[in-house]
C-alpha cells in the first residue's frame, strides 16, 4: 500500500469535523446520497458575510467518499463559499489515480458542498 492510499485509510479512520449534524446550528444543511450503493453524506456550513466559518458532516459509506469528505472540510474554513475547492482540487486532495467507477464516491462529498452552496445563493438559509 503506497502513501497516498494509507492517508485516504488515515482520514476514513480519523475523519475531520466528523459530528452528528443538528439543523440549527447551521447557516445550512445539505444531504446527498449515491444511489448506486446507499452511501450518504450531510453537510453543515456555517456561513457569514459570504465565507464559511464553520464545517461539519456527517455520513457513512466507502473509504474514499468519507476521505474525499473529511479532506474536503479541512480545506473549507475561512474560505469563500464561491472560492470552495472544484474537482480537481478534491482529486488533488486524494492523491491517488481514481477510476471512473470510483469517481462518483471521490465526488459526492463535493456534490454534496456544491449543493449546500446552491441552497446558499438561493437564499434558502436556516434561521
Ligand atoms: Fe458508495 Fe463509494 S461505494 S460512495
Amino acid at each position: 500500500m503506497d502513501l497516498y492510499a494509507e492517508n485516504i485509510l488515515e482520514h476514513y479512520r480519523s475523519p475531520r469535523g466528523k459530528k452528528p449534524i443538528n439543523d440549527g446550528a447551521w447557516s445550512v444543511v445539505h444531504h446527498e446520497d449515491n444511489p448506486s450503493c446507499g452511501d450518504e453524506l450531510t453537510i453543515g456550513l456555517k456561513v457569514e458575510n459570504g465565507k464559511i466559518t464553520a464545517v461539519a458532516w456527517d455520513g457513512s459509506g466507502c473509504a474514499i467518499s468519507q476521505a474525499a469528505m473529511s479532506m474536503l472540510s479541512e480545506e473549507l474554513i475561512g474560505k469563500d463559499i464561491a472560492d470552495a475547492p472544484g474537482k480537481k482540487e478534491v482529486l488533488e486532495l486524494l492523491g491517488v489515480p481514481v477510476s471512473a467507477r470510483r469517481m462518483k464516491c471521490a465526488m459526492l462529498g463535493l456534490h454534496t458542498l456544491l449543493n449546500a452552496a446552491k441552497k446558499i445563493e438561493g437564499g434558502k438559509l436556516n434561521s
